[in-house]
């Protein structure tokens, strides 16, 4: 079948894979868009290796089927599949300059040396590795054999590219850096990414879609926003950042919580009465002054003041055993002698809006 925009490039259908007798994945299903920058997220275990290693053809599913622009390829070997991976232990060979690590693929299969040449000069441009192509790997630093793993990857010019939590062993800063050079080498060059990552901030910031996954699960796929601000669960709220969750029970149009007040969220038709229930809302969609009408204004105790460059955060006692995490942006026009101190009783509020109800 000839892929079109309407076929995605890469369909999980009830993909299962199971190991003895516990499920590393659990009938996923999947479709990522053609040139879309996709990412599968969650905690160390939850199944995104395993899910990667099914579309690669490296690992067979226990059920379900694997399809690649509309053809179903769950019985054929990576080889056989218009995919490439790129591994975070990057994979170079030491003895070969750059310029051969990014060729070899080429070489193998018999391409032409004028075309591979040429080839080879647009990834390392692409890669910004033009002046270093008779380098070895080993002069290299972290972020230039990331560099030249991923030319190695794209030079075949593959339909889908694979990223096991290619950025996890650089520093802190290097990794922000390589992050903003991959969206924008994927932008370039228009070709399907399925990246993997336990990294919160890195998916949000790298993707168009997010798959977040625990034990086994899809539990929400959507756009960074989608995910970040209509959480479909509580692991999914947790998980991606701070989310305040406060436990109770659900009952007309209000959750009592289990320590604390009355909470009003609006009647929702999804919710049964008397349904245990956690609300969330953001550390940034809480306000300490300037209330508006129509929001919830609640009193607590500032137990904690945290000071970190172009953010506080206040920890907030709202009852016995619940403390709230506010964040505040330290702008130009935020005074800092108006910061509260520690033990002092603050008003707070939310627009009903940013107050989710998640079961
Ligand atoms: N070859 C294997 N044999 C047995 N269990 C495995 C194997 N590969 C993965 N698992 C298990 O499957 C689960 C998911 O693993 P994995 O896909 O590597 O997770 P992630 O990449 O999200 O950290 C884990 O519990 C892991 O121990
Ligand atoms: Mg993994």
């Amino acid at each position: 079948m000839e892929a079109t925009p309407a076929t995605p490039a890469v369909r999980l259908d009830g993909v299962s894979k199971r190991y003895a007798d516990s499920y590393a994945v659990r009938d996923v299903h999947l479709d990522i868009e053609a040139g879309e920058f996709f990412s599968l997220l969650g905690p160390s275990g939850c199944g995104k290796t395993t899910s990667l290693r099914m579309i690669g053809g490296f690992t067979d599913p226990t059920e379900g089927a694997v399809l690649l622009g509309g053809e179903d390829v769950t019985a054929l070997p990576p080889n056989k599949r218009n995919v490439n991976t790129v591994f975070q232990s990057y994979a170079l060979f030491d003895h070969l300059s750059i310029a051969d690590n990014i060729a070899f693929g080429l070489k193998r299969k018999g391409v032409d040396k004028a075309e591979i040449r040429r080839r080879v000069g647009e990834m390392l441009e692409l890669v910004q590795l033009s002046g270093q192509s008779r380098r070895k790997p080993g002069t290299l630093s972290g972020g230039q054999r990331q560099r030249v793993a991923l030319a190695r990857a794209l030079v075949n010019r593959p339909a889908v590219l694979l990223l096991d939590e290619p950025l996890a062993a650089l520093d802190l800063k290097l990794r922000r850096q390589m992050q903003v050079e991959l969206k924008q080498i994927q932008r370039e060059v228009g070709i399907t990414f399925v990246f993997v990552t336990h990294d919160q901030d890195e998916a949000l910031t790298m993707s168009d879609r997010v798959a977040v996954m625990n034990e086994g699960r899809v539990e929400q796929c959507g756009t960074p926003e989608d995910v970040y601000e209509h959480p479909a669960s509580r692991f999914v709220a947790s998980f991606m950042g701070t989310s305040n969750l406060m436990a109770g029970t659900y009952r007309d149009g209000a959750v009592l919580l289990d320590e604390g007040p009355a909470l009003s969220v609006g009647h929702r038709d999804d919710v049964g009465e008397g349904t245990s229930v956690s609300v969330s809302v953001r550390p940034e969609k809480i306000w300490l002054s300037d209330f508006e009408p129509g929001m919830e204004v609640l009193r607590g105790v500032i137990r904690e003041t945290v000071y970190s460059g172009p953010t506080t955060t206040y920890l907030i006692e709202l009852a016995p055993g619940v403390t709230l995490s506010v964040l505040e942006q330290n702008t130009a026009r935020a005074r800092m002698e108006d910061r509260w101190i520690g033990g002092e009783t603050v008003e707070f509020g939310w627009r009903p809006e940013h107050c989710l109800v998640l079961s």
